[in-house]
């Protein structure tokens, strides 16, 4: 495996995730891994030291432990790790007078194996303010810019190379040849990872964990929990015990398909709690957004609390599993990876649980993810489902949440997401559903006056749920959709069409 070291870029994720996609296991560690923390993770073929926002001169620079700088490890430092290196190697590094940041050319003057096979003359991707200005005793100059005369430098008797740009981003030209060059040319790595491999090494290694005993999984239906379950069910067969909550603000047909695709199809240990009524109950009559949000939110924790109390009463459950990827651990840090994160699809567990964490998924991104739900046997829809928010249509539904008002929504957003598919845009769609205006308008039905709600197609297409567009819907999907809708679902007879982006809008209506 190429393990990469974490000094703080924010193209951090990127280089293990593209060594991962040559094929060769990569892990992301913190800066400050020891030469033998690291050596215990076994078959270490290289280490990449990643770039940093810090100036190696600053107080609480990142430092690395110095005794991987003479193990002998092929070493590639990229950025911050380039001058870290050539600083702790014995070389100068200064602020630049010209900080240079983007596009940039290089020349290659010198013969290198991670130059090997390509152009002298390229375009890389460049972000740095201070720059190597004397390389450490036993390098030599590779590349060099206009304005940086080591853009590339190398020990090839140490093993040890250093880049001054970032391969890792798709803007440098030869970046992903250059990595190749490095996982496979000096670090003489095999490509031999792949999602198989991942499946029967996280096995085997949660059996060792967890022996015996059982392991509890809140299982929503949401792409990660589903994986985990069907993760931990090929490992540890009857010791998973799911625990699904329907809250009764789920979407048409959705608590059936987690009942028939975990507990049927798959035979899984599941306790599908039904909640319904309490939520129902402490929701009756409340209208403002926020107010809503914190009373499912908190009413999730305390039947999960009470259900898990129940549950614990009669088995002895040391473990819980959760379906963290490997942007929750970056985004906490990775020191704290072990705190626990308050599941967004749950609205957060109770605080004072007492277990022990399982989070195999932690070490890979959403659509790995969904790659590994597919080497599972997960159905397409439930691998690719879009993401849906823990207070689930409570917040699509504008003013107080009704039993006819839950099916309104339910009932218009499943014509939909039928449309959408047939349409084949669901997968180009992040996020797609009906809400409910709360607003009641005049209409004509076959001559009779209608006073009825308005339902809104809300449809965006976004990277990460952070900023988004709204979806340019094909006009003859819209008006299949407005026409069944109307026909179909009773009390409605008008449909709206929301066109706002994210910002100014959110994407959800609450
Ligand atoms: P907004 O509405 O803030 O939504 O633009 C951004 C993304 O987050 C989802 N969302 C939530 N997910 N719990 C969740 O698990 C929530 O309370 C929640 N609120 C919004 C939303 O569906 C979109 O994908």
């Amino acid at each position: 495996k190429i393990v990469v070291l974490d000094f703080g870029s924010q193209y951090n994720q990127l280089i293990a995730r593209r060594i991962r996609e040559f094929g060769v296991y990569s892990e992301l560690h913190s800066n400050e891994m020891t030469l033998d923390e690291i050596l215990a993770l076994g078959d270490v073929k290289g280490i990449v030291f990643s770039g940093g926002p810090n100036s190696v001169y600053a107080e609480d620079a990142p430092k690395c432990d110095p005794a991987i700088l003479t193990s002998g490890i092929p070493l590639l430092g990229i950025c911050y790790g380039m001058q870290l290196v050539q600083l702790e190697m014995g070389g100068k590094v200064e602020p630049g007078d010209s900080s240079e940041y983007g596009r940039t050319r290089i020349q290659v003057e010198r013969e290198s194996l991670l130059f090997h096979d390509l152009p002298a003359d390229e375009i890389v991707w460049m972000s740095h303010g201070d720059k190597v200005t004397e390389l450490a005793p036993g390098f030599e100059m590779v590349a060099k810019s206009e304005n940086c005369p080591f853009a590339a430098a190398q020990n090839v008797d140490k093993n040890m190379y250093t880049l001054q740009f970032h391969p890792e981003v798709r803007h440098t030209e030869y970046g992903n040849a250059i990595l190749k060059n490095f996982v496979f040319e000096i670090a003489k790595a095999k490509p031999n990872w792949s999602m198989k491999d991942f499946i029967a090494t996280e096995k085997a290694l949660i059996r060792e964990k967890v022996g015996t005993d059982k392991v509890l999984l809140g299982l929503s239906g949401g792409v990660d929990s589903s994986v985990v379950a069907a993760l931990l069910h090929e490992a540890i067969g009857d010791q998973l015990i799911c625990m699904f909550i329907d809250h009764g603000l789920l979407r048409k047909g959705e608590a059936e398909s987690v009942m028939e695709t975990f507990g049927k199809n798959m035979n899984i240990n599941l306790v599908k709690i039904d909640a319904k009524k309490r939520f129902m109950d402490k929701l009756k009559g409340v209208s403002d957004p926020e107010q809503k949000r914190k009373i499912i939110g908190n009413e999730f924790v305390y039947t999960f609390d009470e259900e898990v109390k129940k549950l614990t009463e009669g088995e002895d459950i040391k473990w819980l599993a959760q379906g963290t990827l490997y942007t929750d651990v970056i985004e906490s840090g990775t020191k704290t990876a072990q705190t626990i994160k308050s599941h967004h699809n749950v609205g957060g567990l109770p605080k004072d649980m007492q277990f022990q964490l399982i989070e195999p998924l932690n070490t890979l991104f959403k659509d790995e993810v969904r790659a590994l739900g597919t080497e599972l046997g997960l159905p397409d829809e439930m691998v690719w489902r879009q993401p849906f928010p823990g207070p689930g249509l409570g917040i699509r539904i504008l003013g107080d949440v009704t039993e006819e008002k839950l099916k309104i929504v339910r009932d218009s957003d499943y014509i939909l997401r039928e449309e959408i598919a047939k349409a084949g845009l669901d997968r180009e769609i992040w996020q797609y559903f009906t809400a409910l205006t709360n607003m009641r308008s005049v209409g004509v039905m076959g001559d009779q006056r209608t006073y009825d709600y308005a339902v809104a197609i809300r449809a965006v297409t976004s990277i990460d749920g952070m900023t988004a567009d709204w979806a340019k819907i094909p006009y003859d999907v819209l008006d299949t959709i407005s026409t069944r809708i109307v026909n179909e679902v009773d009390h409605v007879n008008r449909v709206l069409v929301d066109i706002t982006s994210k910002p100014p809008g959110t994407i959800e209506f609450e």
